[in-house]
């Protein structure tokens, strides 16, 4: 694309040689006067100029005046300033004020084409890095939308399928119906009351959500049994915790759960069960979450029984503070009131 060159001089002789020389190597060139001339081009069609050459003795406004108007307004613009012959302090002075470069008068032929090439692809090369960095920014900014959104949505689908899991859970067992929800709210209450992390929370909602997944597998007629079970009954009942992790072994978006899942019937002086685990053997997110499903379920109805009111389950809890319960997690239970959520 042809290059836009505006030549600013109060000499017509010069605008002319000017002119001529910059039109032979294929260059636009509009010749200005004075820097009102000058301003009144780039008010008009600055985003065309590619280069200004700036006399800098010109009657009214001064070379130096319009470099520094043209810095402030048109900063994209390179500008080669033109000095009288031999003076070279006042080029440098133009270069330190924020010219391109400096031409000597009079002008010769070779170096006026060897600096106007040089500046405006030097110029080029910087706006191409601008535009590049520009590119650059908007594509960061819609990656990170995009990725944002994918993960907004991962987490939805996340909380739809732990939500649809805990349900069918529920649905087994007619009297469970929002227990698992009400052992996320307990867990999470106790998890926040110890300054858990949000991962560690997040665990601890997926996990009371999914605790009692390995009920999938057990006959109905065994959980909804109104008399007391048998022994071989209740060797059956102890095996959804097994049973629940072996559900999830292949599913890995519930791999944090598989903890809570396998563990929360263990009791921290080991009698319980599959493992037999004992104090910090069991992870702080099973300790958490098998307080609150004790505790909600003996605030639950249940085939075998009715619920217990909240103050005697409360005292259950005490009693097996350091038996079946982490009693540091008992106390956090009583001291901040968490069994009246
Ligand atoms: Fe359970």
């Amino acid at each position: 694309m042809t290059k836009h060159i505006v030549t600013t001089d109060d000499d017509p002789a010069i605008r002319k040689v000017l002119q001529i020389m910059l039109k032979k190597e294929g260059y636009q060139v509009t010749p200005c006067k004075d820097g009102h001339e000058l301003s009144t081009v780039l008010k008009q069609d600055s985003a065309n100029v590619d280069l200004v050459l700036l006399d800098i003795k010109m009657p009214g406004l001064s070379g130096f005046e319009m470099l520094d108007i043209m810095q402030r307004n048109y900063p994209r613009i390179p500008i080669v300033m033109l000095t009288a012959f031999n003076d070279l302090d006042t080029g440098m002075k133009a270069i330190r004020s924020g010219a391109a470069d400096y031409l000597a008068k009079p002008v010769r032929r070779e170096s006026l084409v060897s600096c106007v090439q040089r500046v405006i692809s030097k110029s080029q090369m910087q706006q191409d890095a601008v535009a590049e960095k520009s590119n650059y920014l908007t594509r960061h900014v819609e990656l990170e939308t995009k990725l944002k959104a994918a993960l907004l949505s991962l987490k939805n689908t996340t909380r739809a399928t732990l939500e649809a899991f805990s349900e069918t859970i529920e649905q087994k067992d007619a009297y469970t119906k929002g227990h698992c929800s009400r052992v996320r709210t307990i867990s999470v209450a106790i998890g926040n009351a110890i300054k858990l992390s949000h991962d560690n929370i997040q665990i601890l909602e997926g996990g009371s959500l999914l605790h009692d997944i390995g009920k999938i597998g057990i006959s109905e007629e065994i959980l909804n049994k109104a008399s007391s079970l048998t022994k071989e009954e209740y060797e059956i009942i102890k095996m959804h915790p097994v049973a629940g992790e072996r559900i999830i072994t292949h599913i890995e978006l519930f791999q944090p759960y598989r903890p809570i899942i396998r563990s929360h019937h263990e009791r921290i002086d080991g009698r319980g069960y599959p493992d037999g685990l004992k104090g910090d053997e069991i992870p702080m997110d099973v300790r958490i979450v098998s307080l609150a499903d004790a505790f909600d379920a003996m605030t639950s109805s249940r085939a075998y029984r009715a619920a217990l009111p909240t103050e005697i389950a409360v005292e259950e809890i005490k009693l097996c503070s350091g038996t079946q319960f982490d009693p540091e997690l008992v106390n956090v239970f009583l001291d901040k009131e968490i069994f009246l959520l």
